[in-house]
């Protein structure tokens, strides 16, 4: 940990050189990605930066890339001057903040994509058409501007999390890839950037997704595994209580297909419209 300065840069070719000046001097360098907006579970992430490098970079970019024609990129939460202070707090040595042209100079349209296969396809990727290229895509490229050692993503967002690492490793990316478990509110409610669109009745009923996910953690560990009933009751459970439900999904803990025969480990995958805010969460399963 450095006690300079947080430095600030927005050109990709600047924040490249900084990284390569690091490097120069034997110093481990770890990225953490984030569309900004930070709360507890960012700052959890650069508190563990922290832990496996010398040096930490954080970037802040609601990328378009990933959002749907009729999804909240205009309406998402952009904190910039309260984010800078919390970085600041967590010793954070560069903010990389790019503008969309700075990350897509000839517009997105005709842009190189990157494409993670049959991973994408599911859940959420079937429901957001496009969503895990437009996450692969800017990941990639945050990648390589800053060239990191190691880079670290929230487990909240699991599927995001298993379409990088394969992402990561098919095309040889150098680096590491680390899941740091979900922050979560006193009632339960996993931290995310989209809990600011919850009104106060609603805020009070989002801690349910994680008690149905208990509850269908207890069932597995119980031993049931009629997986399409405890999916259908756990999602008619929420959207009784006004909830809208994308999915409840118990899943292969690796490859997010429907699970094989005496499983080892599986994951309940949840996401469920409330009011304006699409929640997601999850919780793994070790059953081995
Ligand atoms: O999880 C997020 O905040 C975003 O999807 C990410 C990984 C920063 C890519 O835009």
């Amino acid at each position: 940990m450095s006690n300079v300065r947080m430095e600030i840069i927005a050109k990709p070719r600047q924040v490249t050189q900084r990284v390569r000046e690091w490097r120069k001097q034997g110093l481990k360098v770890a990225l953490v990605p984030t569309m900004g907006n930070l709360h507890a579970g960012h700052t959890t992430l650069v508190e563990r930066a922290h832990e496996c490098a010398d040096r930490v970079v954080v970037s802040i970019f609601v990328n378009p890339l990933q959002f749907g024609p009729n999804e909240d990129f205009q309406a998402y939460p952009r904190t910039p001057k309260e984010d800078h202070q919390l970085l600041e707090q967590f010793k954070t040595d560069l903010l990389f903040a790019p503008e969309v042209s700075d990350l897509y100079p000839h517009g997105m349209h005709s842009h190189t994509k990157v494409e993670v296969p049959d991973l994408s396809d599911l859940l959420c990727g079937a429901l957001r058409p496009g969503h895990f290229v437009g996450v692969a895509t800017v990941v990639a490229k945050l990648f390589n501007v800053v060239q990191p050692d190691v880079a670290l993503f929230g487990e909240k967002d699991f599927q995001q999390l298993a379409v990088i690492r394969r992402m990561a490793a098919d095309l040889c990316m150098p680096l590491e890839v680390l899941g740091i478990p979900t922050v979560r509110d006193a009632d339960g409610l996993a931290m995310s950037s989209r809990n600011r669109y919850l009104d106060a009745t609603q805020r009070a009923l989002a801690p349910t997704i994680y008690r149905v996910l208990n509850e269908v953690k207890t069932a597995l560990q119980q031993g049931r595994r009629d997986y399409a009933v405890l999916q259908q009751v756990a999602a008619q459970q929420l959207n009784q209580l006004g909830f809208n439900t994308d999915y409840v999904a118990v899943r292969d803990i690796s490859t997010l297909n429907a699970p094989e025969e005496n499983p080892k480990a599986l994951v309940i995958l949840v996401a469920a419209r409330l009011g304006k805010a699409r929640l997601i969460d999850n919780l793994v399963v070790q059953l081995g």
